[in-house]
């Protein structure tokens, strides 16, 4: 009676209380979240779905990570999202549950949660912006932000036409609409099997990101009955398939991190040089920005992602047999998809990038647990480099002197920041690819080897070398490094060198300390203490596995 009569305060009869399947709609809305904004309406179409099929549908929020405004960045809260949207998942008498995201770090958030919850789940992520549309040309989210800055800062373009370009770049509800880590999210998770076909690139605001979220509302329902889990679709070759998608799409590095997180929520044995060995042998098939020119409205009306999917499964790139949320597997499910633009989705035979040009994972004496590297937003001439290096422990550091015309520096420089790994900063921010020092891109320098154990953003570019592990806070060999060290990044060859002998990096490590952490309580002193390294996917070490649907003890 208690479950029963306050339900009914919102207006239920008593008959939605006849068995059948409960479905949580968790949404991750919110106006400080300003890409998950709408997903409120996002619901609504699910419950209309969830009705149809003769579910219960109950909508509840969730936190929302929204990347442009937390600080110290949103990563140190996805795994508190994590949390959250399992434990209200299992408190809860849900019988299956809908996850909304958007936003770079919700996806990954609602995925882990769900999956160590392990009841029947699908995702729908809401769909990227509108293109931008500045002066007559295409403007990518965060490209074009990190664009403008450095014309900015190079003379090239007015404070007053920066503020009417912020204008003309967001110009609608959605997730950034360049290839960063929302869009390969969104993209991933329907390569895993966790989202209904084509729906990771219906625009936020196109008809059709509501009809895709009504027939997820259909299908969960079904998917109850059919007792159809995360965890017979999160398969190692569910994987495999979704690292081979991300050297396809030219997909973010921090798919990297998200994808270790979630295997290891579902006990899948997954590495960092998984996704180097994976990759390899896939071209990078869709020319979006940051590495290319297109955007994801284009890549929607391109055919979006099925059309990837079949034409990697054809090449035979793929498993094409698992299981995903349509109870077919991932190449049933695209059989007839068909490409509108071969510009925007290249052929295998005729790539946008040749294989071997995708995300490279480097080890060495600088990161003997891997760094990696997007080769695709570097520049190819930089990809094997030597040079001296110029150390800042923080980024803030670099930042006060970046426009200092006596620095330092020269287009031979290595630039190392470190200080930003998930212990350090903390929460491993994407302050990796810090703009260029004002000096170097007077004079036209345009690129320059930065080094960081901290993350970039999805929609960043430049040769950076990313997620070296261990961090510099953890002792990790980056901690050694001092400014005139050379370094040597081989990109072909996947190692990572500094040139400075053992016993002195011995010598070295015997003066050094670990930085002092000034978090004594709260969040970020449980997050200090309990993240794992980027290479493990910077999880909390208690929260790897599934800890399942079991119903908890009666609260009255
Ligand atoms: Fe939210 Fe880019 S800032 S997706
Ligand atoms: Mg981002």
């Amino acid at each position: 009676m208690i479950h029963r009569s306050w339900m009914r305060s919102q207006g239920f009869g008593s008959d939605v209380f006849d068995g059948r399947p409960v479905i949580g709609i968790a949404t991750s809305a919110s106006e400080l979240a300003p890409c998950n904004v709408h997903l409120t309406r996002v619901a609504e179409a699910v419950k209309r779905g969830v009705w149809q099929a003769g579910g219960f549908p109950l909508a509840f929020p969730t936190m929302a990570t929204g990347e442009t405004l937390m600080r110290p960045t949103a990563m140190l809260y996805r795994n508190l999202m994590a949390m959250e949207v399992e434990e209200l998942i299992r408190a809860n008498p849900l019988d299956g549950v809908v996850l909304l995201s958007g936003c770079d770090k919700t996806t990954p958030a609602m995925l882990m949660g769900a999956a160590s919850v392990d009841l029947p789940a699908v995702m729908v992520t809401g769909g990227p912006m509108l293109n931008g549309k500045f002066r007559g040309a295409d403007v990518g989210s965060g490209t074009h932000v990190w664009k403008f800055e450095e014309e900015l800062k190079a003379g090239r373009m007015s404070q007053e036409e920066c503020f009417f370009a912020e204008g003309c770049m967001a110009r609608s509800n959605g997730h950034c609409m360049t290839m960063g880590t929302a869009s390969t999210m969104a993209c991933l998770a329907e390569a895993l099997g966790m989202q209904l076909p084509g729906s990771a690139t219906w625009p936020a605001v196109d008809a059709r990101r509501f009809e895709t979220a009504q027939a997820a509302g259909q299908r969960i329902v079904a998917m109850v009955e059919e007792q159809l889990r995360p965890s017979s679709i999160l398969t190692r070759e569910a994987f495999e398939n979704a690292i081979r998608v991300n050297a396809a799409i030219g997909g973010s590095t921090n798919a990297i991190i998200h994808l270790l997180a979630l295997a290891g929520r579902v006990g899948v044995p997954l590495q960092m040089s998984d996704f180097d060995a994976l990759g390899r042998d896939v071209p990078t098939l869709v020319n979006l920005m940051p590495s290319g020119k297109f955007l994801m409205e284009d890549f929607c009306y391109a055919g979006g992602l099925p059309v990837v999917v079949r034409r990697l499964a054809e090449a035979g790139l793929l498993h094409p047999g698992t299981v995903t949320v349509t109870g077919k597997s991932l190449a049933d499910n695209v059989s007839d998809a068909q490409c509108w633009n071969d510009e925007v989705i290249t052929p295998v035979t005729e790539p946008f990038q040749p294989t071997g040009s995708g995300t490279a994972v480097l080890t060495g004496n600088l990161a003997p647990d891997g760094a990696v590297i997007k080769q695709s937003a570097a520049s190819p001439d930089l990809l094997t480099h030597t040079g001296p290096a110029l150390v800042f422990d923080t980024a803030e550091d670099y930042h006060r002197v970046a426009d200092d015309p006596d620095l330092d520096v020269t287009a031979d420089t290595v630039l190392v920041i470190r200080g930003a790994g998930p212990k350090g900063y903390p929460g491993m921010p994407e302050v990796a690819n810090v703009p260029l020092p004002a000096k170097l891109l007077k004079n036209g320098v345009t690129d320059l080897v930065r080094i960081c154990d901290g993350r970039m953003s999805g929609t960043g570019y430049g040769t950076v070398v990313l997620h070296v592990s261990p961090e510099s806070a953890a002792g990790g060999p980056l901690a050694l490094v001092r400014t005139g060290d050379r370094i040597t990044l081989d990109t072909p060859g996947r190692s990572l060198t500094l040139h400075v002998s053992d016993e002195e990096l011995v010598a070295r490590r015997a003066a050094w300390s670990a930085p002092e952490s000034p978090y004594v309580s709260g969040y970020t002193w449980l997050y200090t203490h309990h993240v794992t390294q980027a290479n493990q996917g910077a999880d909390f070490d208690f929260l790897h596995g599934s800890r399942g649907p079991g119903v908890p003890r009666d609260s009255h």
